[in-house]
Parts: C-alpha cells; structure tokens; sequence
C-alpha cells in the first residue's frame, strides 16, 4: 500500500494567505518530499454547489481562480494530479453508497456541518445536499485510497466521518477502503490565521483577506491598516502580543534568517515581541517588517500566476488530463466497491452460472 494524498478546496473565490499556510504550502512541500505516491489535488465544485445553489455561475468562474492559485503555489501538474470534482461521476455514486452507512443522527452531530448551517441561516431548511456533504467527502477521499489527507483544522470533522465510514464499510462487506488521516499544521497560527481586522477566521465577506493573487501594492496597504493593540497608542506604550494580528502573522511566516536579513538589531521573534511588550517598539517597523516577509514569500507566487493566466487554455486542458486521470482511478475503487456489495451482477460469472443451476435442478 503507498502513500496517497487527496485534498482540495471550494472553489467560492481566490484562495488567501490563510489558505496558503493552513495547507497550500503544506501540500507542496509534500509533494515536493518525495515521500508521497500519488497526490490528488480536487477543486470540489459539486460540494460548492451544495450551498450555492443560486449561483452555479459563481462556482463555473472561480475554478480557474482555485486552479491558478494551486499552480502558483508550485503544485506541478506532472507531480500532482489536479482534477474537478463533478466530472468524476464516480464520485457520486459511491456517495448514494455510504448514505446507506450514516444514520441522520451522526451527520446532526458534525460540529463543521452545525456551525455552517448556522452561518448560512440554513436552519429551516436544510437542503439534503448540503446536509450529506461530509458523506461525499469521504467518497473523494476513499475513491483514492487516500492514506493522508492535508486540510485546515475545521476540516477535521470530515476526516473522522470518512474514517468511521471505511471501518463501517470494511465490516459489513470486505476490506476495501482505506483509512484516511488527516495532516495538520503544527503551527497555531497557521491552523487558523485571523483576518485582517483581528476577525477570527479571514472571509471574502468581511473583507479582512489577503488573497495570494494580491499585488504587491495591496498587500502593503492591507498590512499597514492591520489590527494591532487598541491600548498601544504611543511608540513608548508597552503593547499587548495576544490577539495582535501583526503578531500573530509574524508566528506564522517569520524564519529567522528573515530576522538576520530585514532587523539584524533583534534575535529573533521571541525578543521583538518582548520590546513590543516593553514599550518603545512602533506598529510601523513591525508591519514593514511583516510586509518584507510576505512579500518574498508572494512575490514568486505572483510570478508564477502570471506566466500561467498568459496561457488559460493550458490551464483547462491540466484540469481535463488530471479528471480524465482522477476517473480512472475512481472507477477502479467503485468496480471494487460493488464487487463487495453483491451489486456487480454482470462481472460475476459464477453468479450466473449458480443461478443458472438452480433452474436446471429445479425443472
Ligand atoms: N470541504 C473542503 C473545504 O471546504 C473541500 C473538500 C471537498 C475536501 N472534498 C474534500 C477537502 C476532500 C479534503 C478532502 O475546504
């Protein structure tokens, strides 16, 4: 058995920083190390739909987003097959499956599911597809066998109903299915980067992101107008580190060889944050700080989308190699699935052969 990864995202909009450092950056070192057999990366548009269903046209324009944003972060199409969702039919077929394996109950208790409900006032009318959707989810994960599954940490809820699925499905019928794990970020800050105003979470409806595909420009404004401490209001007022987003960006991106090329004066984060706490340290040179270390961590990500939206049509055809790859796959694991679930009447050749019996015996 090898290591597989399966991951992806909805595509609703541009991917943004929190995006980038919860998983983004992590399925490229990934894919990068070597270590890993297979990697699919999925731009979900049937579980998007799920929950816009007003807007397919929304959904239909942000695949490409989502697609040049994994680009540019250096997911490699020779590497890492990228693929869209809702042209793996298979995908759903296996999801009416394991409907069969989740009582109504289970999927009531998903804390993911629960707070989205809330969030999209879904609470009268909850549309079946949406309320499922941690079923299809752990058909795109189980349809690849994925070993390893690289996603932020609300994600995790998901991970745990498509684990109890497999075990679900290799009890009643045959061991078929693999057990995902989910892969999280170590980092605190990276496993839920706040937005901009100091928000908890960043969203395209407040406003507060900073999205990968941000010029240079941008970015320097949106630091700059940065939630910082509300109480330090002069350089020589001591600061507050906990809920200061500069802060909290800074324990998600700054190294310290960004300390030794862009403030030499400081050792490291540990004693920037206690000058902060002292006193005598001003928001300005610790957002242009902030600025220097985005900015070289973006710029080649900007680059990088550049060359690949001077070329659209390559773009589409990576997307159609990767599902026409992912389909293949995908359908072996459902051949396999009804194997064992006594639903593949016409590949069983000692099914009709015993039927065929029977009747002999009996006339
Ligand atoms: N639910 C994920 C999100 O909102 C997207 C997704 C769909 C996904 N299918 C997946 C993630 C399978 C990991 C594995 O970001």
């Amino acid at each position: 058995m090898g290591k597989i990864i399966l991951t992806g995202d909805r595509p609703t909009g541009r991917l943004h920083i929190g995006h980038y450092v919860g998983s983004l950056k992590w399925r490229v070192e990934l894919q990068n190390s070597g270590e890993y057999d297979k990697i699919y990366i999925m731009i979900a548009d049937a579980q998007a739909l799920t929950d816009n269903i007003e807007n397919p046209e929304k959904v239909r324009q942000n695949i490409i987003e989502v697609a040049l944003d994994y680009l540019s972060c250096g997911l490699d199409p020779e590497k890492s097959t990228m693929f869209i969702q809702s042209q793996i039919p298979e995908l759903t077929e296996l999801t009416f499956y394991y409907m069969d394996l989740v009582t109504v109950a289970r999927l009531q208790r998903n804390p993911t599911v629960k707070s989205e409900i809330q969030m999209r006032n879904f609470e009268a009318s909850i549309p079946v597809g949406f309320f499922t959707y941690p079923i299809s989810q752990a058909s795109d994960i189980t349809a690849f066998k994925a070993t390893t599954v690289p996603v932020g940490e609300d994600q995790l809820p998901m991970i745990e109903q498509a684990r109890e699925i497999v075990r679900k499905f290799n009890s009643v019928y045959e061991e078929v299915l693999v057990e995902p794990e989910a892969f999280i970020s170590q980092n605190e800050a990276c496993l839920r980067l706040p937005g901009t105003d100091g928000k908890a979470k960043m969203s395209k409806s407040l406003g507060n992101c900073i999205y990968l595909a941000d010029t240079a420009e941008e970015v320097k404004k949106k630091v700059m107008n940065m939630y910082t401490d509300p109480t330090h209001i002069q350089v020589s007022d001591p600061g507050h580190i906990e809920g200061n987003t500069v802060f909290t960006y800074l324990d998600a991106f700054s190294r310290p060889d960004h300390f030794e090329k862009y403030l030499p004066d400081y050792a490291g984060l540990d004693e920037l944050k206690e000058h902060y706490q002292r006193g005598g340290l001003g928001d300005v040179k610790v957002k242009k700080f902030l600025i220097r270390i985005l900015e070289e961590e973006l710029e080649p990500i900007r680059k990088r989308r550049k060359e690949y939206e001077a070329d659209i049509p390559r773009v589409y055809e990576i997307l159609k190699k990767g599902s026409e790859a992912a389909k293949e796959v995908a359908a072996q694991t459902l051949t396999e699935v009804k194997a064992a679930m006594k639903i593949n009447y016409f590949d069983d050749m000692e099914l009709i052969k015993e039927q065929a019996e029977k009747y002999k015996k009996e006339s």
